[in-house]
């Protein structure tokens, strides 16, 4: 037998998605898993019902990757998958959703609004501006609502920037979410399940130049700085973990995810968001909380797959 990787895609996120899948792939040959690394194009269909993998490993970030799309597809083709099933995606892509989730689970995640760009436009997106920085107030951060790698997103630290924000904002996506931005420490989580049980991964520190994680930060090596574990006191670390699970949990997501999050001063964890389909780069944050957990991407990635195919 052998596995799929899937990679590359048409979101935004294809390059990404390129690298975390030959990133994947080449961690599994290592450990003698025989992988095909495949596009999600015309052409997949016929490979995976031609010659049946025993599992494949979604690594597609951004829409039809992280949506749900692709995995319904697999569930169509009775084809067993790494990661979360299509319905708990939905709602794990769709921030918004997944704020109410994870808060009605009981954690806190910043004050937000969510825009669809009409309504925007329709209610006179001047007026409705004042409005938000009125109820929110300022630092803001403005992203789309079903995204990935910060495209599209920025802080907003005077009102006059926020028109230029929403206009970025609306070039990737049809909705904003214009969330309170809390200053802290940057986080993210990584979660996997053995046996059922998911488990937190150390928490990587992000010290972006600058402090701003953008697109160029996350992608280019060298330009961020992680810290592994993340620079918490041990109560701030356990509330972070707690955070990650409970999220991985209230979610219904499987396998694999990564929440991130912003630490306060006082410690406490606000959930950002989480990604069913982390990213897997040379500069990634998940293969980091592996290797800092001495573990191998490879044999994570391998173990995973097994687990889905017996
Ligand atoms: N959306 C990118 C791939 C990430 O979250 O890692
Ligand atoms: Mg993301």
């Amino acid at each position: 037998g052998h596995v799929v990787v899937l990679a590359g895609g048409l979101s935004y996120e294809r390059e990404v998605s390129l690298r975390s899948g030959r990133r994947v792939a080449d961690a599994l040959r290592a450990v003698d898993v025989p992988v095909e690394l495949r596009d999600a194009d015309a052409t997949l269909l016929d490979a995976l019902t031609n010659d049946p993998p025993d599992a494949v490993l979604p690594v597609l970030h951004g829409a039809a990757g992280e949506d749900g799309a692709i995995r319904d597809v697999l569930e169509l083709l009775d084809i067993p998958y790494v990661g979360a099933r299509p319905d708990a995606c939905r709602v794990a892509w769709d921030k918004p959703s997944a704020k109410s989730v994870v808060r009605r689970a009981g954690l806190s995640t910043p004050a937000s609004v969510a825009l669809p760009k009409e309504v925007f436009h329709d209610l006179g997106a001047s007026s409705v501006l004042d409005h938000i920085v009125r109820r929110l107030g300022l630092p803001l951060f403005v992203k789309p609502t079903r995204g990935g790698s910060a495209l599209g997103g920025s802080v907003v630290r005077e009102a006059g920037e926020l028109p230029a924000a929403m206009v970025g904002c609306f070039a990737y996506g049809d909705a904003a979410l214009v969330e309170q931005y809390i200053e802290g420490t940057e986080i993210a989580v990584s979660v996997i399940e053995r046996s059922g049980e998911p488990q937190a991964l150390p928490a990587v520190e992000i010290v972006a130049p600058g402090g701003r994680y953008d697109y160029t930060a996350r992608y280019d090596a060298g330009d961020t700085e992680f810290v592994v574990p993340a620079r918490l006191t041990p109560e701030a670390a356990e509330r972070a973990t707690h955070a990650a699970v409970t999220a991985h949990r209230a979610l219904g997501l499987r396998d694999l995810s990564r929440t991130d999050l912003i630490v306060d001063a006082n410690g406490e964890a606000h959930f950002l968001e989480v990604n069913v389909a982390p990213g897997m780069t040379e500069t990634s944050l998940f293969p980091l909380a592996v290797s800092a957990a001495d573990l191998d991407l490879g044999a994570v990635c391998r173990d995973l797959l097994q687990a889905r195919f017996t």
